[in-house]
């Protein structure tokens, strides 16, 4: 599969797996829109990225957004879809992981809001361009879906953050979402021709904990040279978007570039179509 010239959109691009993926993408000559949410730190990856695919004629923009405000990601999702007549790949990145309760400005608990939410707004405001190009959608998991529980308290009290117990589970219902939005949307937009599938991209070296003052998490920090590059979860990605032995493979979860099960409740479409249905009503969609 070659990438050359095709339009890939990142987000949570400047550092990390995404900055990876989307140098990646760009060697591949693939153009690229990185969405960040602070100009300095975008415009010094965008830089950085431009310069990886240069040799390859890759075109690298910047978009602004804090994901974790809708209204910030309605209006990325309208200058997306303005710029951009055909997306061949969406890599739905960006996320956080926090060891308190904190809320978004819309009232979600932030990693839901971030990691979740904003991606399922994304996607549904980018359905016509992903429908006219190739429409390659990774939402990037994590094997940490499995701490998750979406059946435990009601998904309002979920997503409202009222029902937190530890920060290590209101992670995993976040990723536990994307995964469910992910088999979901192939059952729902399957027949556009648009893919999805997920993945866990390894416990890679990156800044995913900072700010988090969890055990886990300062363990993670303590032990961060021993772990892998983010580029190892980049080719991971990678290879869901350029291989042609996996250019009909939807619906599945990976760990790294192997096929896993996921948890239990990702497979429950019940509890799927709920999540779909309320998450249309939290973003306003139709
Ligand atoms: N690292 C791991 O071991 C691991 C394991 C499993 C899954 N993952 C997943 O991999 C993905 C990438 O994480 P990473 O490890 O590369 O961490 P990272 O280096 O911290 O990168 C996270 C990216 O998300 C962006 N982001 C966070 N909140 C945002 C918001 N409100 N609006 C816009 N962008 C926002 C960050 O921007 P700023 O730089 O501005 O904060 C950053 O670009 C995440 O979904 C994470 O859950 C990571």
């Amino acid at each position: 599969m070659s990438l050359n010239g095709q339009t890939a959109v990142v987000t949570g691009a400047n550092c990390g797996l995404g900055r990876s993926v989307a140098e990646l993408l760009a060697r591949a000559g693939a153009h690229v829109t990185m969405v960040c949410r602070n100009r300095e730190r975008g415009e010094q990856a965008r830089a950085g990225v431009q310069r990886a695919g240069a040799a390859a004629g890759a075109e690298v923009r910047l978009e602004l957004a804090d994901l974790s405000r809708q209204t910030e990601v309605r209006a990325l999702a309208g200058r997306l879809a303005a710029s951009l007549p055909a997306i061949d790949v969406l890599v739905n990145n960006a996320g956080v992981w926090l060891h308190r309760r904190q809320l978004s400005t819309g009232g979600f608990e932030l990693m839901f809001a971030t990691n979740y939410l904003s991606h399922f707004l994304l996607t549904h405001r980018l359905l016509d361009p992903l429908t006219a190009g190739r429409g390659r959608v990774v939402n990037v998991g994590s094997h940490a879906h499995r701490y998750g529980d979406l059946r435990r308290a009601g998904l309002e009290a979920i997503a409202r953050g009222e029902a937190w117990r530890r920060g290590f589970e209101a992670y995993g219902n976040s990723k536990l979402g994307n995964i469910l939005f992910t088999f979901e949307s192939v059952r729902r937009w399957g027949e556009r021709g648009i893919t999805a599938n997920t993945l866990h991209p390894g416990t890679l070296a990156t800044r995913i904990w900072r700010g988090n003052l969890s055990p886990r998490a300062r363990l993670m920090g303590m032990t961060r040279s021993l772990l892998p590059r983010p580029e190892v979860g980049a080719r991971a990605v990678m290879r869901l978007v350029d291989d042609p032995a996996r250019d009909d493979v939807t619906g599945r979860y990976f760990k790294l570039e192997r096929e896993e099960s996921a948890h239990v409740q990702a497979y429950d479409t019940d509890l799927a179509r709920q999540l779909w249905e309320r998450s249309l009503e939290w973003t306003a969609e139709t």
